[in-house]
Formats: structure tokens, C-alpha cells, sequence
């Protein structure tokens, strides 16, 4: 392990015209506390400041609107309650010395016709993922969504304008577009889950039309790229077990190279399979990264050793940190100083109140917030 004097995980990181006090940042985690209207409780305001020592927090993944939610008591940006509920957030996690970005989510074919008073979900092509949705009434099987008609598209892009734009009026210091873990954009960018015969389907550049409307509408909101980030993940197929697209490397390189062109800030990469592996499975992330302009975050699976010798050997700006981050809040001082790490019993990830989520104490025993 490098000495923790020199390691560079813990230098500053200009990240646009943001400087990050280190190269730690807290992953995207859904907790699953919000109300059914979408409104993150007063305890997130604790829990995110809690965590403020990272460079950046990003936000558990926030629906776009009501037809994006696919997960119940998942948060929302797209209503003046929800934009007021994040501000205690974002000036807490400000107050605290910190710097936040809202992942934007909308899931598309990962969803439950009981989150849609019976309308059924919607995505690029009607093919029916595998598993079960978490809905109010417990877990229950997917179904077969409905594809999206082509005049349809144009409002979910504009969805994601208005809460690009929420999220900005509710003080976050940027945006996370959510590209990953096969939901709504990723359904549209592989062609395992995009069958369509429109101009949104077949090619490349036409699967990956939607998904660049998308990041023109929020860098449009945000004044450019320089706020805006982006999700993905070329090797993962879960949920839904969604198979990988048929040329990973083709596709999600030249989806690399037009974020580039849109000025992205950061592109946040899913290293392997999320969780469960690190096994490249014939993705050269290196060379992915390097087609990239802006900052790359690497991510899955990282601990203090890994995410020295990736910073080392220069392949990652940054390091997320997700499952770490749920017990630890003083995370960057415990890989700082090389002490061990608490881990939460799974009970605690989704769904509950305080307990599990806002009440871990640091090392020294002390619950801040
Ligand atoms: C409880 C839990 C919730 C998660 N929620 C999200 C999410 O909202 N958005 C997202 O992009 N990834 C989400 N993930 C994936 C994590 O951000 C991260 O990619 C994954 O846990 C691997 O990183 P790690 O090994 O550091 O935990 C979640 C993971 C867990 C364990």
C-alpha cells in the first residue's frame, strides 16, 4: 500500500471548476427511505453530511418522473416537495465542507405495473427482464413492458430537461446522468434489449440517439459539460440479466468518444459486473478510459490497495466507493489511516428509517449530524 502521506487518493482533484479535497467518492446508493411521493426524508440531510469527507458525494439514483420510478420509496427530482426536500441535503452536505452531484434516473423495463396505477413499464423493445420488482407490496415478478411509440421520446427527453433543471434549483453542485446497470438508457444503447426498427434502434449511432438527446438536454440546462457526468457500465447484466451488447467495445467506444465531443466533466465507470466481479469479460477498460477527455471514476469492488495502484498506474482520476460507504461514514479517514471497516447487514440497505442509515458511528464512536 502506498505510504499515506503520498498517496494520491487523498490529493485534491480538479474536477472542471470544481476541486474536490481528495479522489474518494461516495457511489450512487439507493436506500429506499423516501415517501411514495418521492420526497427524501429530514434524516437524508444527516446521513449525506455524515459522508461529506469524500471529494464528491453522488446522490442515491433520483427519479426523472413519475413514469421512471422502478424501485417504491425511491426519491424523485421533478416536483417543488422533492426539489425542497433535497435543498436541506445539498446545504447540509455544503455546510459540512462537501460537494454533491443528483444521479438522474428514469428505469424504464425495470419497474412494476404497481408503481404505475396498472400501466405497464416502459422500454426501448417489449422484452421482459428477469427477476422480481421492489414494489409496495413486497417483491413481485416483472412483466413484459410496452414499447415506447417514436413520437413518445421526445417527452422523456424533455423529463429529463425539467429535472436537470430541478436539480439544479435544489442547490447540487452538478448532475449525474444515470447510463448504467441496464436501466432506461442502457436498454436503449445494447442491442441484447434494443430491438426497435425506428430511428432509435439498428446502429449504433441510431441506439444511441436517445441517450445523446438526453445528455444534450441536460449540459443545455446545466450550460455545458462542465457539471455533468455520466453513468455506464459495458460488462453488467444485472438487474433484469440483461445480455451484454454484441460488441461492447464498438458500441460503448463510440458512445465514449460523443461524450467526449458533449464536453462531459466525468465519465463513472462500472468496472466488471456490479458487485459481484471484477472480471473484465473481454472489456479493456483502460482502453475505454483513455478515448475519454474528461475525468474517469472508476468503480466496483475498490479498496485502498486497488485504488492506489489504479491511481498509480493512471488509470482512474477518481475512485467510488459504494458498499463502503453504508457503515463508515468517516470512509476517508479509515483508508486514510488504514483502520477497519464496519459492515452493515444487508437488512439495512433498502427500506427502513434512521436506524442502519444515519446512526453509524465514526471511529471514535461519535455519530455526527
Ligand atoms: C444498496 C445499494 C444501492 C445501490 N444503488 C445504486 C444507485 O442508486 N445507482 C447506481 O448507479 N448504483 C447503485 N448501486 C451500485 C453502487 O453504486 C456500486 O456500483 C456497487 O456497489 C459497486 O461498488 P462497491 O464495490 O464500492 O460497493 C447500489 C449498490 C448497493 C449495494
Amino acid at each position: 500500500m502506498t505510504d499515506q502521506t503520498t498517496s494520491t487518493l487523498f490529493q485534491p482533484f480538479a474536477l472542471g471548476d470544481l476541486t474536490l479535497k481528495n479522489r474518494v467518492v461516495m457511489a450512487p446508493l439507493t436506500r429506499s427511505r423516501s415517501s411514495d411521493a418521492g420526497v427524501v426524508p429530514p434524516y437524508a440531510a444527516d446521513y449525506y453530511a455524515q459522508r461529506a469527507t469524500a471529494g464528491l458525494i453522488v446522490s442515491e439514483a433520483t427519479n426523472i418522473s413519475s413514469q421512471a420510478r422502478g424501485y417504491a420509496l425511491t426519491p424523485g427530482i421533478w416536483t417543488p416537495a422533492q426539489v425542497e426536500a433535497w435543498q436541506t441535503v445539498t446545504r447540509a452536505v455544503h455546510q459540512a465542507g462537501g460537494k454533491m452531484v443528483l444521479q438522474l434516473w428514469h428505469t424504464g423495463r425495470i419497474s412494476h405495473p404497481s408503481l404505475h396505477d396498472g400501466a405497464l413499464p416502459v422500454a426501448p423493445s417489449a422484452i421482459k427482464p428477469a427477476g422480481q420488482a421492489f414494489t409496495n407490496s413486497g417483491m413481485q415478478d416483472h412483466v413484459v413492458p410496452r414499447a415506447l411509440e417514436t413520437d413518445e421520446i421526445p417527452a422523456i427527453v424533455e423529463d429529463y430537461r425539467h429535472a436537470a433543471q430541478c436539480a439544479k434549483d435544489a442547490g447540487f453542485d452538478g448532475v449525474e446522468i444515470h447510463s448504467a446497470n441496464n436501466y432506461l438508457l442502457e436498454q436503449f444503447i445494447r442491442d441484447s434489449t434494443n430491438k426497435r426498427t425506428d430511428r432509435y434502434g439498428g446502429s449504433v449511432e441510431n441506439r444511441l440517439r436517445f441517450p445523446l438527446e438526453v445528455v444534450t438536454a441536460v449540459t443545455t440546462v446545466w450550460g455545458g459539460g462542465d457539471r455533468v457526468g455520466i453513468r455506464i457500465s459495458p460488462g453488467t447484466t444485472m438487474p433484469g440479466e440483461a445480455p451484454l451488447d454484441s460488441d461492447p467495445m464498438g458500441t460503448y467506444g463510440t458512445y465514449i468518444d460523443a461524450l467526449s465531443a458533449h464536453g462531459l466533466v466525468y465519465i463513472h465507470d462500472i468496472e466488471g459486473v456490479t458487485q459481484m466481479s471484477r472480471d473484465p469479460n473481454g472489456i479493456d477498460y483502460p482502453a475505454l478510459r483513455k478515448r475519454f477527455k474528461g475525468a474517469y471514476i472508476a468503480n466496483n469492488n475498490y479498496d485502498r490497495a486497488l485504488a492506489d495502484k489504479t491511481l498509480e498506474e493512471g488509470n482512474a482520476d477518481l475512485i467510488s466507493f459504494g458498499r463502503p460507504f453504508i457503515a463508515n461514514p468517516d470512509l476517508v479517514d479509515r483508508l486514510r489511516n488504514g483502520d477497519p471497516l464496519a459492515e452493515a447487514p444487508k437488512a439495512y440497505w433498502y427500506g427502513g428509517d434512521q436506524t442502519g442509515y444515519s446512526d453509524w458511528p465514526g471511529m471514535n464512536g461519535q455519530i455526527k449530524g
